[in-house]
């Protein structure tokens, strides 16, 4: 069943940081599962990626990647999000990271990885005047994780300093949309479903994956069966490691998180028809 909802159900929950030099941040907090943050990363990093930069924020340390073009993978699995430019890539933990088919990760950090606080924030000045404008998330210890940085009305298109007297505060549309959907819950998700949910079949592509290293063949079968069967709603892609090395050419269907070892192109047929279509897995292969 569906559960997703286009309403998001506001927290009403805020909470100032004072800063050492007279200012502070005002954070209102947003609920942190994953049909409220799969819509909103999707929706920053796919379509407004030209608007937002990511980073992080410090005591003594700022990073602020921005996109040249809309990521080239945007993944959700095993808990991590994976997004990769050109020039850089990140994973963030929005959803539970077991640690593969042998589930590695001790139950304890599988609570600390995880997103577990997110808010919008606005940082004012000593006077009281907001001057940045993003979104903050924490994990499960509350340590700081990523920040996403939103227009700001105070920096012009080459990044120099508007004047004070003269923001642009047409900059401030993404915040105040976010704001509406996110924190007051009176504006619709763009999305009728999970965007993250999309269901995909990948292979490993890693030259560690041995005995084969060869994932090109095996790409190859699961494409020509994916479209012979039809399969709109399945992607097939490639993937960086799935935890099964060794054993490769290593295969993963995110539909119901299965892994698949030593397939062959014969193998990644009979996995698309079995399994992705009949809903029988091929037992022989699946790891562990
Ligand atoms: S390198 Fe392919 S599964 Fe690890």
């Amino acid at each position: 069943m569906n559960t997703f909802s286009r309403l998001v159900t506001p927290l009403n929950l805020s909470e100032i940081e004072p800063l050492p030099n007279g200012g502070q941040i005002e954070y209102e907090f947003f609920p942190t599962d994953l049909d409220v943050t799969a819509p909103l990363l999707h929706y920053l990093c796919q379509e407004r990626w030209q608007d937002i930069g990511i980073g992080h924020m410090v005591d003594g340390s700022v990073l602020e990647l921005e996109f040249n073009a809309p990521p080239k993978i945007f993944k959700l699995y095993d808990g991590y999000l994976t997004i990769v430019t050109e020039g850089w890539h990140l994973h963030l933990c929005i959803a539970e990271n077991i640690g593969g088919p042998d589930r590695r990760t001790p139950t304890e950090q599988i609570q600390t990885r995880l997103v577990s606080r997110a808010a919008l924030y606005r940082r004012l000045n000593p006077e009281g005047e907001p001057r940045s404008w993003g979104i903050q998330f924490w994990n499960g210890a509350g340590v700081k994780m990523m920040t996403f940085f939103l227009p700001n009305p105070f920096i012009g298109d080459n990044e120099d300093l508007l004047s004070e007297r003269k923001p642009n505060l047409e900059k401030l549309k993404l915040y105040e949309e976010l704001r509406e959907t996110y924190i007051l819950g009176t504006k619709e998700l763009p999305y009728d479903r999970n965007p993250l949910n999309k269901k995909y079949i990948s292979v490993c592509r890693s030259s560690r994956c041995l005995p084969s290293r060869n994932y090109q063949p095996i790409y190859e079968a699961l494409q020509s069966a994916v479209k012979e069967a039809n399969l709109e709603d399945v992607e097939v892609c490639v993937s960086g490691c799935l935890e099964v090395c060794k054993m490769g050419p290593v295969v993963f269907y995110s539909g119901d998180r299965t892994w698949y070892s030593r397939v062959t192109p014969e193998t990644a047929k009979q996995i698309v028809q079995e399994h992705l279509v009949a809903g029988q897995p091929v037992a022989k292969h699946v790891y562990p």
